[in-house]
């Protein structure tokens, strides 16, 4: 799978180079390349932005560079385009599982007040939001979206790293986790985990998901 991240803060990206994703992309399941934008403007400045027509405040990034950017990082449209934005279809398990079935993805993050809107339309990006709240940039939902849907590319994460039984599969949140030691300031670890007993485990690690599921996030219960 290959990821372009066209951005204006190419530095801001260097959480995509540890752990479990910068496992995934040094052993070349998933390619990331951050795009800085500001190299394909025309503007002898460098300028990417400007005030919004009809006023307002804050900046709007203009559509030239944008448009440069993306015809010269996917100039067949390959890729499926997202500009990732508060007022996009919300991220969630099944669209963070259908995104890891593409081959190519162009992720935009904008910044200030947006982005000029003929940009979007032109490149055919949909805009996908990672939450009801506005972040300075879409360059921290773009990782929290990568991050969420390379998990579910075969191979990212290891057998002991599974991402069916975690939260959200089956509509529930997970059941709590322990490890060593087993009495740790003076709290025991839960007798049935140590029983050796799999069915009771489960059954125990079960009603413990429904009653967590219950009291934090009935909306899901009703699903
Ligand atoms: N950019 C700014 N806020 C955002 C959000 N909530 N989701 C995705 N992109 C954003």
């Amino acid at each position: 799978m290959k990821i372009d991240i066209l951005t204006l803060f190419p530095d801001m990206f260097a959480p995509l180079y540890q752990s479990i994703i910068g496992r995934a992309t040094s052993s070349g399941i998933a390619e990331i390349n951050t795009v800085d934008i500001r190299k394909y403007t025309l503007d002898k400045h460098g300028k990417c932005d400007d005030v919004p027509y009809g006023g307002g405040a804050g900046m709007v990034m203009t559509p030239q560079p944008i448009v440069d950017c993306v015809n010269a990082v996917d100039p067949e449209s390959k890729a499926r385009r997202i500009y990732m934005s508060p007022k996009g279809k919300m991220l969630s398990v099944p669209l963070a599982k259908e995104l890891a079935k593409e081959d190519n993805l162009l992720i935009l993050c904008g910044h200030y007040e947006g982005v000029d809107q003929r940009a979007l339309d032109i490149c055919g990006f949909e805009e996908i939001s990672i939450g009801d709240y506005v972040l300075t940039g879409g360059e921290l939902a773009a990782m929290v979206t990568v991050d969420a849907l390379l998990r579910f590319v075969p191979g990212v994460l290891g057998s002991e790293e599974s991402a069916f039984d975690e939260s959200f599969s089956d509509n529930m949140l997970e059941y709590p986790q322990y490890t060593r030691p087993f009495e740790f300031m003076g709290r025991e670890v839960p007798d049935v985990l140590i029983s050796g007993h799999h069915a009771k485990i489960d059954e125990w690690r079960r009603e413990q998901a429904k009653a967590l599921t219950e009291a934090r996030r009935p909306d899901l219960m009703k699903k």
